[in-house]
């Protein structure tokens, strides 16, 4: 029992979070390299421009990653850095960029698994409307199609956009990060429809390019899960991680991935909105709609509910002392047993967990080494969980670790620590926590040292 043979155990990384480079080798500017120049948008004022300096350290950072044994390794390209202008010409050195870095991770045979947009959108394009204009779907697409043309004779593993619930709904809407303007309602749904109909398009681009390339996307949530384990409960808790709600819409699980496996928005959303949904032209949910070979998602918590007796769902409180990490978010093992079924019993696909983990307060200890027990045991109870819904029958095919080194945490700067690898941003030295020797272990165990 436990995790399939074949399951494939690796990291993630963004591009805007690690690379640094912001100014080099003709790359052109995005909305975070604009966002973090604007006082009080970021945690001590600071910004991605030399970050974890990956673009010159890549071999590093590919050679720490096979000591861990990573299988695979998630990271996004930036999308600046290949089109400064965000359309027309490309910029070759950013190119060979992800060509070198390809080669490298063939070569420590690690499987290339690329994300075309981890949020640094072209600044270029955001001037032209960004997500607003209507051909914003047929940039990303465009954008695609000329990386799957470089790379996808080595690249087999794509997924098209990282938590658009983010991208839209955190950028637009909270507007907590870039470019950090508020929308309309109207306005926020459509962009949230034509980055749907980009990723439809940017498939299209991807298997035309690369057809023996498999396709996701990488959407987050709020992985709620039964308060027990009774019918009423389970019920209760799949309702409420399928609906809609009128405070974060853009949050909802369906809004993304209903248009996308099921061919229409969820119904809630026309009630909730009659008058602001996006027109939907004949042809749009079939290009958004293009059949995926996985689902990624993202899952780092939720919510316990329970049934409320007439046919409706309840949060529960988190008890007094309930855990948090060193970010404040709740730490809820259940959520990745839950999230997974529901999910596969929803849109009867294969699920990869392309994103989970967590910030600890980690420091370098007097004996040099970086101890971080609470992240072993957070990953242990939540790949447990993630291991019970293997066995009892969900198609998981993977899981990939947030974060390969600690990072720029977008608004948090330099103040939360996700990494396996700790990061001394003064001097650029990598130190592997005590959780990558134990990471270690669980790839070569296949999950069974759990
Ligand atoms: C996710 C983002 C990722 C990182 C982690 C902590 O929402 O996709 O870039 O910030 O959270």
């Amino acid at each position: 029992m436990g995790f399939r043979k074949d399951f494939v155990w690796g990291g993630v990384t963004a591009s805007y979070q690690i690379e640094g480079a912001a100014y080099e080798d003709g790359k052109g500017l995005s909305v975070w390299d604009m966002f973090c120049k604007q006082p009080g948008r970021i945690a001590d004022g600071a910004n991605g421009e030399v970050a974890c300096d990956h673009y010159h350290l890549y071999q590093q950072d590919v050679d720490i990653m096979r000591a861990i044994g990573y299988q695979a390794y998630r990271f996004s390209v930036a999308w600046p850095r290949i089109l400064p202008e965000g359309t027309g010409p490309v910029c070759g050195k950013g190119l060979d960029f992800y060509d070198r870095l390809v080669d490298s991770l063939l070569a420590a045979h690690i499987e290339p698994w690329m994300t075309l947009f981890h949020w640094d959108y072209p600044y270029a394009l955001f001037r032209r409307g960004g997500w607003m204009n209507p051909d914003s779907p047929q940039w990303f697409a465009d954008f695609a199609g000329i990386v799957a043309q470089k790379l996808g004779d080595r690249v087999k593993r794509f997924l098209t956009l990282n938590e658009p619930q983010c991208f839209i709904g955190i950028c637009y809407d909270a507007t907590e990060h870039a470019p950090g303007i508020r929308f309309p309602i109207w306005d926020t749904l459509l962009m949230a429809h034509h980055a749907l109909l980009g990723h439809g398009l940017a498939v299209q681009a991807l298997r035309a390019a690369a057809p023996d390339a498999q396709v996701g996307i990488a959407p987050t949530c709020s992985a709620h899960y039964p308060a027990t384990e009774t019918p009423q409960d389970i019920e209760a808790a799949r309702k409420a991680f399928f609906d809609v709600s009128e405070e974060a819409p853009f949050w909802s699980v369906s809004l993304w991935s209903d248009p996308i496996f099921k061919g229409a928005y969820p119904k809630k959303l026309y009630e909730l909105f009659p008058e602001h949904m996006p027109p939907v032209g004949p042809d749009d949910m079939r290009i958004i709609g293009q059949p995926l070979d996985i689902l990624g998602q993202n899952i780092y918590n939720g919510k316990a509910v329970r049934a409320d007796g007439r046919g409706g769902y309840a949060f529960v409180d988190r008890g007094k002392g309930h855990p948090f990490t060193g970010a404040k978010w709740p730490v809820t093992p259940r959520a990745l047993y839950w999230g997974p079924r529901f999910l596969a019993e929803e849109y009867r696909m294969p699920i990869v967990i392309t994103e989970n983990g967590l910030s600890c307060p980690d420091v370098v200890s007097c004996d040099g080494k970086v101890h971080d027990p609470n992240r072993i045991d957070f990953l242990r109870r939540y790949l447990r969980e993630y291991r019970r819904a293997a066995e009892d029958g969900v198609d998981v095919r993977g899981y990939f670790h947030w974060c390969v080194t600690d990072n720029f945490e977008w608004a948090k700067g330099y103040t939360e620590r996700f990494g396996m690898v700790y990061c001394d941003f003064e001097t650029q030295e990598r130190i592997l926590k005590d959780s990558a020797h134990w990471y270690r272990d669980t790839i070569l165990a296949n999950g069974d040292n759990l």
